[in-house]
């Protein structure tokens, strides 16, 4: 009995050893000179960069609403407390100006900073892990063509044990996967379309629900996922709760443009996804995005958003019938669609000046819950696009609580024929995210 205790406190001190080893050891760099040589030079790679950081979308999370792009201070909320982009641009002192290749690779493959720490992954490195080594390089020497800009991120806000970023080692081992290899069975164009989804576009870091790791999830594929009060939706191909009867040329058009007939607009962190990232990208390499998402396989999710394009409220008054309409939807939601809304959305939603003001089978106005809805009637949304600049006000400050709600429950009835029952306090939960 003894000796057995002798061999469990020996096994305990090994285990514990080798845990602290593998917790605490200074995190190697990677060999980036191979790829480094297969790299064009000058100008050639900068436009290469500049290409694949449009791709990856760096500029999303690591600019401010009105700030200079790469210059970082974003702020995240998550669950245990908040943290702030870094800034990446060339600046010396307060960038990433003195990182190495080798340092900069490391960080997108592993989320390891130049000091050797870990990165949380509110940084989508997971999904750039599995890009190639030269292009994580090519985006480098973009970021690195561009003015130096001295901005120092606010200091994040984690208490114990969040703050203890070595944590992420175990979490890295567990989630992060290596380059992503081609699948031979597969045509050129999917393997393409899965490296920029995977790799670049990381589509699965909003779309893909998280476990409790806050790992992404890929058992459940593009099923949809809430961020920031919004929600992802769906794009597995389930017919119902995803984009499974979408056509190609509606995927197309909602990735390079913004907006699909029939299908709604792209807003919130989707319409900036389009404006900075996706609309910048060849046709090409959109075609063969549409060609591998809609080769996931169909996940159902719980969503109650599922999309009537023609919900008889709205054939029943092809024109404006107040009367019809007062008798069986909140009349005060009415009276707001009236005045704040009709004279872009039209009455039956097709959009009076710009197609992307067309909310018919849009999503969001068949989603009982509203969460989409009521985000963008608070804060509005706008994209650059090639019909000129399309923008929506927000009207946060104009409406009450009392009056979002019943515009809310007006809008679900009359263009997605769905009861509702948006409470003021859903507008005021929402006006915190
Ligand atoms: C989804 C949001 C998001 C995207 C997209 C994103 N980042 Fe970040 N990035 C972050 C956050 C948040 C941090 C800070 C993480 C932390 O403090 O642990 C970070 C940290 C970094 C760091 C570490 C900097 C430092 O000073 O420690 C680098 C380098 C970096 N990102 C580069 C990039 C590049 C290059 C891209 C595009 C290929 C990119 N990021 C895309 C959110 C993002
Ligand atoms: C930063 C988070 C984010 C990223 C990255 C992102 N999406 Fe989205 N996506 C959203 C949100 C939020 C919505 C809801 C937009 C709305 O309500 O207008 C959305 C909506 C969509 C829709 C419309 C679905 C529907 O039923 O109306 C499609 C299609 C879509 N995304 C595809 C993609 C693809 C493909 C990618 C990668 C190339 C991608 N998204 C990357 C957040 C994101
Ligand atoms: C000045 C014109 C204008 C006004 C006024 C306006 N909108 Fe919009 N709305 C737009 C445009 C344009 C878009 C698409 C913007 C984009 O995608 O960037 C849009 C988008 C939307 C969407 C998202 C559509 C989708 O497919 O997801 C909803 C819902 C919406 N508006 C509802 C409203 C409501 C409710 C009001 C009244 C409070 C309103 N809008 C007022 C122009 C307007």
């Amino acid at each position: 009995m003894k000796r057995l205790g002798l061999l469990f406190l020996a096994a305990v001190v090994v285990i514990g050893a080798g845990v602290a080893i593998f917790l605490f050891k200074p995190a190697s760099l990677p060999d980036v000179s191979e790829a480094a040589a297969k790299l064009p030079t000058g100008q050639a790679l900068i436009d290469r960069g500049e290409y694949l950081t449009r791709a990856a979308d760096c500029v999303a999370c690591h600019t401010t609403a009105g700030g200079k792009p790469y210059a970082g201070g974003l702020a995240f909320k998550l669950p245990f407390g908040i943290i702030y982009s870094p800034n990446i641009t060339a600046d010396k002192e307060t960038g990433i100006g003195n990182w190495t290749d080798a340092e900069f690779v490391r960080a997108l493959h592993q989320g390891i900073d130049k000091a050797g720490q870990n990165l949380y992954p509110a940084f989508s490195y997971a999904a750039y892990a599995q890009m190639t080594t030269e292009d994580a390089l090519a985006i480098k020497a973009y970021l690195f063509s561009l003015p130096p800009i001295s901005a120092e991120a606010p200091k994040n806000e984690l208490g114990f044990p969040f703050n203890q970023r070595y944590v992420m080692r175990f979490w890295n081992l567990l989630f992060v996967p290596g380059p992503l290899q081609p699948d031979p069975k597969q045509s050129e164009e999917w393997n393409r379309g899965a490296y920029l989804v995977e790799a670049m576009a990381h589509c699965g870091e909003c779309h893909t629900p998280r476990n409790l790791m806050f790992a992404v999830n890929n058992g459940k594929k593009f099923a949809g996922a809430e961020l920031q009060g919004w929600k992802a939706y769906n794009i597995s191909s389930d017919k119902q709760t995803g984009i499974g009867s979408w056509t190609d040329q509606q995927l197309f058009d909602y990735l390079s443009k913004g907006h699909a007939e029939g299908r709604g607009s792209a807003t919130g962190s989707m319409g900036e996804a389009v404006d900075f990232s996706l609309r910048h990208l060849t046709p090409e390499d959109v075609k063969a995005i549409v060609t591998y998402v809609k080769s996931v396989p169909p996940q159902t999710s719980a969503d109650k958003a599922i999309v009537e394009a023609e919900p008889a409220t709205l054939t029943a008054s092809t024109a404006y019938a107040p009367a019809a309409n007062a008798a069986t939807q909140d009349s005060l939601g009415l009276k707001i669609f009236q005045g704040a809304c009709a004279s872009c959305h039209g009455w039956n939603g097709e959009g009076l000046q710009t197609p992307y003001a067309s909310l018919k089978g849009s999503r969001t106005v068949n989603d009982p819950d509203g969460t989409n809805l009521i985000q963008v009637i608070l804060k509005g949304a706008h994209m650059t696009t090639q019909q000129g600049r399309q923008s929506m006000p927000g009207f946060a400050n104009a409406y009450s609580d009392v009056e979002i709600a019943a515009l809310s429950n007006y809008v679900l009835g009359h263009f997605g024929g769905k009861q509702s029952a948006i409470t003021p306090d859903n507008v005021a939960n929402a006006r915190k995210q």
